[in-house]
C-alpha cells in the first residue's frame, strides 16, 4: 500500500521532518518530480494553509506557492490584511504530478489521485502536530478531501468553521475550506473577481477565528465560533 508513514520520523521538529521528506518514496510521485516540496513558514503559526500539490515552479524552487497560484494567494492575503510571514504554507501532496505535452517540453499539472493524497497524508498530520495551528485553511478540493473525507464538497461548505474530532492528537484546529487560488485564474473576468473576493472573505474568516491576540498586539476579531456544520470522518 502506498503510504508516507514509514518515512515520517517521530519528531516535533519541522527541520527534521523536512529533511526526512526529501527521501520519501511513499507513492510513485517521487520518481518524476525534481524534489519534495515540504511546507514552509512560521513554525508557530496560528494559521496553516494547505494547497493541493507543488506546481512546475514550486517543483523547481523547492518551496510552496512561488508560482502563478502563489501570486494570486499573495494578492488575496494582502487584500485580507494577512502577513504571509505569519503563516505556515504546505500542500496535501508534496511531489509535483504532471504529464508532458507531445513535444515533451511543457509539464502540465495533473490532479493527484485519491491514493496519492492518502499516501501523503502522514506528512500533513505530522506538520499539523508540530505547528499546532488554531486554524487550517483548505485551499481547494484536494486539500479539503484529504482532511475532511472524499465526500466533502467545497462548494457546499466553503467558509464554514468546521471541526474534526481526533484529526490531530491533543489539538482541535478549526478547519475552513475555500477555493484554490488557481481557480481565480480561470473563467471570464466577472467570475474571476467574484472568486477572488470569495477567497479573500474566507481568508478573513480564518484569521478572525484565531482565538488569541495577533502578534502585532491587535485583537483578533474575538469569539471562537463553534462548528456550524461538524463533519466527521
Ligand atoms: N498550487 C498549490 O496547490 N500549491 C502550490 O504550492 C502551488 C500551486
Ligand atoms: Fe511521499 Fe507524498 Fe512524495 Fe508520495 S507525494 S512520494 S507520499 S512525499
Amino acid at each position: 500500500m502506498n503510504s508516507a508513514a514509514p518515512f515520517v520520523p517521530e519528531t516535533h521538529q519541522l527541520s527534521v521532518l523536512a529533511e526526512a521528506a526529501k527521501g520519501c518514496e511513499g507513492c510513485p510521485l517521487y520518481r518524476d518530480a525534481t524534489q519534495t516540496v515540504f511546507g514552509s513558514g512560521r513554525p508557530s503559526a496560528r494559521v496553516m494553509l494547505i494547497g493541493e500539490q507543488p506546481g512546475d515552479r514550486e517543483d523547481r524552487a523547492g518551496a510552496p506557492f512561488v508560482g502563478p497560484a502563489g501570486r494570486v494567494l499573495d494578492k488575496a492575503l494582502a487584500a485580507a490584511e494577512i502577513d504571509r510571514d505569519e503563516l505556515y504554507l504546505t500542500n496535501a501532496v508534496k511531489h509535483f504530478k504532471f504529464t508532458t505535452n507531445e513535444r515533451g517540453k511543457r509539464r502540465i499539472h495533473k490532479t493527484p489521485s485519491r491514493t496519492e493524497v492518502e499516501a501523503c497524508r502522514p506528512w500533513i498530520i505530522a506538520e499539523l502536530e508540530t505547528v499546532a495551528p488554531e486554524v487550517v485553511v483548505l485551499l481547494g478540493a484536494t486539500a479539503a478531501k484529504s482532511m475532511l473525507g472524499n465526500d466533502f464538497r467545497v462548494s457546499r461548505h466553503r467558509g464554514e468553521v468546521l471541526h474534526v474530532t481526533g484529526l490531530v492528537p491533543d489539538a482541535d484546529p478549526a478547519l475552513i475550506a475555500t477555493i484554490h487560488p488557481s481557480a481565480v485564474l480561470r473563467g471570464p473576468s466577472e467570475t474571476r473577481d467574484e472568486a477572488f473576493d470569495g477567497l479573500v472573505a474566507d481568508l478573513r474568516t480564518a484569521y478572525a477565528t484565531t482565538r488569541t491576540v495577533r502578534s502585532d498586539g491587535s485583537a483578533g476579531s474575538g469569539t471562537f465560533m463553534p462548528a456550524a456544520n461538524p463533519v466527521r470522518r
